[in-house]
């Protein structure tokens, strides 16, 4: 791998090692894809206050999410079809995680299944639930993330109907991808990719295929997901999912301190602070922006997570000092999978951490637990 010293440099390895369906795939919005951008550009806009002479020794990034230890407070997100950012994406995602020391989320939408990374890791990750129309799935997707383990179940809440993405509909996107004069040519240039694409067997969906109804194929694969999600899903249904799972909950895509607030009441152990990464409704405001009412309007009755955006260590001590938790990314480890697999994802995490770990230093303080808004910058006078 060339030396990549942010993750602005992964990108664009990744852009010219993955397939243009799979990159633009990652690196999209829906619609203007205004609350994308936003997601970004809003965290530029906060400053920090640099302190001096303070002692720097013994720092540490250290903390805890849902009670789980973390090396750093940063966690991957659930990510649909990462295996088509690399062949076995999420087995080599969730080893980085594993050997980095913070939590791996495998996708309902995976390309690797909940047994796949299980094969592969040694402890629990966390599984991600979208809700279909189909229950006896959805119990049997509950069913198998505790029989392999996993110590947190991350319900999805902003994705009953799916927010459009232009640059999917002109690309075909498709697992795996089709065979258009277009699309090969494309993937001619990217060749490691496709090499690697060749060894594995692991090309569709591995959570669904085989274990839907009447999804054996591909054909009947496209069918079934875009009649799938359920756009029923309501604050009831949380209940029962809460019951069939009966371990630590997350609840994913919380944007407004009203629903932080119904959300706290269900007894769940986090909530995340979620747009989706600007894929679902264009035009809402960015998470870094809401984040301190959500804060506010839950206190301490639940544990506020946050992602969206964050492309540095920086970003993540921002939403830390917003009252954030833990934070997650999205596409920061998508771009280093793309742009070096295994090693591209671990690159990314020691990126994000070193950044943490500087900036913490001049703003004066030595531990994670000590950032606080009295780190950021709010002018003078
Ligand atoms: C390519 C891609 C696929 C995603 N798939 C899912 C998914 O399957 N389930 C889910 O809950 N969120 C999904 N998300 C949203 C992420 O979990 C997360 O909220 C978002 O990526 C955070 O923003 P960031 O990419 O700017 O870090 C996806 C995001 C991306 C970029």
């Amino acid at each position: 791998m060339k030396p990549s010293l942010d993750i602005a440099d992964l990108k664009e390895m990744a852009r010219r090692r993955v397939p243009r369906m799979f990159f633009d795939y990652a690196d999209s919005g829906a619609w203007t894809e205004s609350t994308y951008r936003a997601n970004e550009e809003d965290f530029a806009k906060i400053k920090f206050r640099q302190r001096v002479l303070v002692d720097m020794t013994d720092r540490s990034l250290e903390s805890t999410m849902i009670g789980e230890k973390v090396s750093m407070p940063v966690a991957l997100a659930p990510t649909g079809l990462t295996g088509m950012q690399h062949a076995d994406g999420e087995m080599l995602a969730a080893q980085a995680a594993e050997e980095f020391g913070v939590p791996f989320t495998l996708s309902t939408m995976s390309i690797c299944s909940i047994e796949d990374v299980a094969s592969v890791t040694k402890k629990p990750f966390w599984f991600q639930l979208y809700v279909m129309r189909d229950k006896d799935f959805v119990l049997n997707l509950i069913d198998r993330a505790k029989a392999a383990k996993c110590s947190a179940l991350m319900l999805t809440l902003d994705l009953q109907i799916l927010g459009q993405r232009h640059k999917d509909i002109r690309n075909g996107l498709s697992a795996p991808p089709k065979l258009t004069a277009a699309n090969l040519a494309n993937m001619a240039m990217r060749l490691p990719w496709c090499l690697n694409m060749l060894r594995t067997k692991r090309r569709s969906f591995g959570n669904i295929v085989g274990h839907a109804k009447g999804v054996g194929d591909l054909s009947s694969l496209s069918s079934w997901t875009a009649e799938q999600f359920d756009p029923r899903l309501s604050w009831k249904d949380v209940e029962w999912i809460k019951e069939r799972w009966g371990g630590k909950l997350i609840l994913k895509g919380i944007l407004d301190p009203e629903d932080a607030r119904l959300a706290a009441e269900t007894g769940a152990d986090a909530i995340i602070v979620s747009n989706h990464g600007g894929r679902q409704l264009d035009g809402a405001p960015s998470t870094i922006t809401v984040l301190p009412e959500i804060v506010d309007a839950v206190g301490d009755r639940i544990e506020v997570h946050f992602d969206g955006g964050i492309r540095s260590g920086q970003d993540v001590l921002k939403a830390l000092c917003l009252g954030a938790k833990g934070t997650y990314i999205g596409r920061p480890f998508l771009y280093g999978l793309g742009a070096g697999g295994k090693k591209g994802v671990r690159l990314a995490l020691d990126i994000i951490r070193k950044e943490l770990d500087v900036t913490l230093a001049l703003c004066g303080k030595r531990l994670i637990a000590d950032a606080g808004p009295d780190l950021l910058y709010k002018g003078r006078g």
